[in-house]
C-alpha cells in the first residue's frame, strides 16, 4: 500500500470482529516499530505484547474498574484479540545522554526539551499504526486510566523504569460507530500552518 493511502485510510477502530490475528502479523507490526526515529539513537522503547485472550482479560481488569466493560465503546475494543502497550524509558534517555559523544553527564532533565522518551515512543506507536492498515487490520491508540497504571505495572511486572504510554488494541475491523470527536473536523492547513510568521494572514500556499 502506498504510505499516503495508509496515512489517509488509518482511523482509530473501536469496534473488531472475533477473529484472531495471526501472530506472524503482530510480529511484523512490532517490528515496524523499531523504525522509528529516536533522540540520540536512545531507543527507550519497550512493548508489551498480549495476545492471548487470557492475557489481553488479565489487561482489561487491570486497567479498567471492576464492571466496566459492557458500554457500547468498552464491547467493542474489548474484542480485540490483540493489545500493545508501548512503554517509555526516560531512563534510557539520561543514560544515553551522559555518554561522551552527548556529555550531559549531569542529568539534569530541565536540560530535555520535551519529554523525548514519550514523544519517540509515540512515533513508534504511530508506525505500528500504520503497519496495521497496511495488513488490511484495524487499532485503536487509547489511554490507561492514570489511577490504574499502579494495577497494570504488578499485574505484568513492569519495573518502574517503564511507563505505558496508552495502549494499542488491534483486530479485524468491525462495523464501528463513527467518534463524536470527529464532529469537531478535521483542521486545515490554513488553521495551523504559520508561515514564516506566526501571525502570517495567509496560512500557507502548500496544496493539500
Ligand atoms: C494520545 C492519544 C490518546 C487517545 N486516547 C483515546 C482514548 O482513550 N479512547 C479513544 O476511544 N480514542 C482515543 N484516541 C483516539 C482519538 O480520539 C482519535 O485519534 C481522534 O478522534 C481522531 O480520529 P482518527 O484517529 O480516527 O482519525 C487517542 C488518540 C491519541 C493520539
Amino acid at each position: 500500500m502506498e504510505l499516503t493511502d495508509a496515512i489517509r485510510r488509518r482511523r482509530m477502530v473501536r469496534n473488531y470482529t472475533d477473529e484472531p490475528v495471526d501472530p506472524a502479523v503482530v510480529e511484523r507490526i512490532l517490528s515496524q516499530a523499531l523504525h522509528a526515529p529516536s533522540a540520540g539513537f536512545s531507543q527507550g522503547w519497550a512493548f508489551l505484547r498480549l495476545d492471548s485472550a487470557n492475557d489481553v482479560q488479565r489487561f482489561w481488569a487491570a486497567t479498567t474498574p471492576a464492571g466496566a466493560g459492557s458500554d457500547a465503546w468498552s464491547a467493542g475494543l474489548r474484542r480485540a484479540p490483540v493489545i500493545i502497550v508501548p512503554l517509555s524509558s526516560k531512563e534510557a534517555y539520561i543514560e544515553r545522554y551522559a555518554a561522551p559523544d552527548k556529555g550531559w553527564t549531569d542529568r539534569d532533565e530541565a536540560r530535555w526539551p520535551a519529554p523525548y522518551w514519550d514523544i519517540d515512543t509515540g512515533m513508534a506507536s504511530m508506525l505500528m499504526l500504520l503497519a496495521v492498515v497496511d495488513e488490511g487490520l484495524g487499532a485503536c491508540f487509547f489511554g490507561i486510566p492514570p489511577e490504574r497504571i499502579d494495577t497494570f505495572r504488578t499485574e505484568f511486572g513492569i519495573p518502574d523504569t517503564f511507563k505505558p504510554i496508552g495502549a494499542i488494541s488491534i483486530g479485524h475491523r468491525a462495523a464501528d460507530r463513527r467518534s463524536p470527536s470527529l464532529k469537531r473536523g478535521r483542521r486545515g492547513l490554513a488553521d495551523v500552518v504559520h508561515h514564516g510568521q506566526w501571525n502570517s494572514a495567509s496560512g500557507t500556499t502548500t496544496a493539500g
